[in-house]
């Protein structure tokens, strides 16, 4: 990435920034995309302007806004663009399928490879099926379980996020008055609109807790599918499993003939070659990718043990869809694990983001500011408390708004992060040196000045 040769525009938002054209751009909008915007989570605002920033171009570790300015990105489109944006040897697999045709609706040889490279990549993984995003991969995954068992229930944790679709969109993040006992929490509905069949279905467990896992496991024996678990809750601060958790619920799992699912969406492919369920050593039954899988193309896929997926195999549990292994993306996702398999690759992208999260610290240190950054260094969040959390209801403890105030501070540097207080910074293979310079230096003063 030869940056130095380009003619820099201004880097971050200037003391006075102007966002002339991301405010007009929003007006435009919303006069014809609901809100203004394409997905609930972009309902956002850019410090004290009303509105989130349009970004017009992307290019390697850096972004830039339709006004002109320039950040590191650390949001890479929720961790997806995980060689950078506009990679170049990307864009030339896209281009030469793109030659070829982007689908042809039938069978092809690409979604062969790719399935054949995730098996190789994850041990759990023994049969492969595509899909497009991390939801509708979500769902095959649940009625595969669903299928396989003959059973309905499912149990999810609270404030772990497996996307929009009905099947899962409960206690995501409910509100302390709504969310009942730690030791059985309500199952609280996402958005109006879901059917309250599927929200029966749906038991609801704090993460990190085996003795109230238990308990509720003992409370619904025989009647569950599935266990749902992000391994490390991207979603929710970043939280890291607490030792041995993984593998209780593994046992546990196991021994109830329960299917174990791990909502690898965000970790695959970026925590390990082999996913978190590598890192940890504990496999899952099923397993669910997308987002790093995709490189920033569109695409996910549910994988797992023969046994359960020969049922999708034989037809018996139902899967579609028309753009499943698409060429276009399935040559865009090969080429991106062909990259990723590399463990140097996955190792810079570690140590960049191991720098950062150290800076962070460091500057927190020195102004007296509390902070907790959690998870990994590809993945990590920063939080304004001195508790590390361990599950969703920690979450309280943290300053939200003082994050708010950080992560403007931060756009006024250069610097370009996750919005929602809870979610998660990430780092990508473009992210050298100089962006870890810049992040560093941007990080101190960034801190400086919402300390005291
Ligand atoms: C862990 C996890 N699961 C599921 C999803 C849903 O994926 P999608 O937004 O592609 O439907 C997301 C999206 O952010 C996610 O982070």
């Amino acid at each position: 990435m030869t940056l130095q040769s380009e003619k820099l525009p201004q880097l971050g938002l200037a003391a006075n920034a102007t966002l002339k054209a991301s405010d007009a751009l929003f007006q435009r909008a919303r006069q014809f995309l609901a809100g203004g915007i394409a997905s609930s989570a972009r309902s956002i605002v850019t410090g004290p302007a009303k509105h989130p920033l349009y970004i017009t171009r992307g290019r390697g570790s850096r972004i830039w806004d339709a006004d002109g300015h320039q950040f590191v990105d650390y949001l890479l489109s929720y961790g997806s663009v995980i060689l950078g944006h506009a990679d170049p040897a990307l864009g030339q697999v896209i281009k030469s399928q793109f030659d070829q045709g982007t689908m042809y609706g039938t069978c092809n040889t690409v979604e062969i490879e790719l399935a054949e490279q995730i098996c190789r990549m994850v041990k759990s993984a023994e049969l492969v099926r595509f899909a497009n995003s991390g939801s509708e991969a979500i769902s095959g995954a649940v009625r595969a379980a669903r299928g396989f068992t003959g059973k309905s229930k499912i149990l999810k944790f609270e404030g772990h996020y497996h996307g929009w679709a009905d099947v899962l969109a409960i206690s995501n993040r409910p509100s302390p008055d709504e969310a009942g006992p730690l030791e059985a929490p309500h199952s609280i509905p996402h958005s109006p609109g879901l059917p309250q069949g599927v929200v029966n279905d749906v038991v609801i467990c704090p993460w990190n807790e085996p003795d109230i896992l238990k308990a509720i496991l003992d409370q619904h024996d025989g009647q569950f599918a599935a266990v749902i678990a992000e391994p490390i809750v991207a979603n929710n601060a970043c939280i890291m499993p607490r030792p041995g958790y993984l593998e209780f619920l593994r046992q546990q799992c196991t021994r109830r003939g329960i299917v174990l699912i791990f909502d690898e969406i965000v970790t695959g492919f970026r925590t390990a070659p082999g996913g978190a369920q590598q890192l940890f050593g504990v496999d899952a039954d099923l397993s669910v990718f997308s987002k790093a899988l995709g490189g920033g193309l569109p695409i996910s896929a549910f994988a797992g043990k023969r046994n359960i997926m020969d049922l999708i195999g034989a037809n018996r549990v139902k899967h579609g869809g028309t753009y499943n292994g698409n060429p276009l993306c399935a040559a865009a996702a090969l080429h991106t694990l062909h990259t990723l398999a590399a463990p140097a690759v996955l190792d810079r992208i570690r140590r960049a983001g191991e720098a950062v999260s150290e800076a962070i610290r460091r500057a927190a240190r020195d102004c007296r500011v509390p902070v907790v950054v959690q998870g990994l260094g590809s993945m990590f969040q920063v939080l304004f408390t001195d508790r590390a959390p361990v599950h969703y209801r920690d979450l309280k403890l943290a300053d939200a708004k003082r994050y708010a105030a950080f992560r403007y501070a931060l756009l006024q540097r250069g610097v370009h992060c996750n919005e929602t207080p809870f979610a998660c910074w990430f780092v990508s293979a473009a992210h050298g040196p100089e962006d870890v310079d810049l992040t560093v230096a941007a990080v101190a003063a960034a801190m400086k000045s919402i300390a005291g």
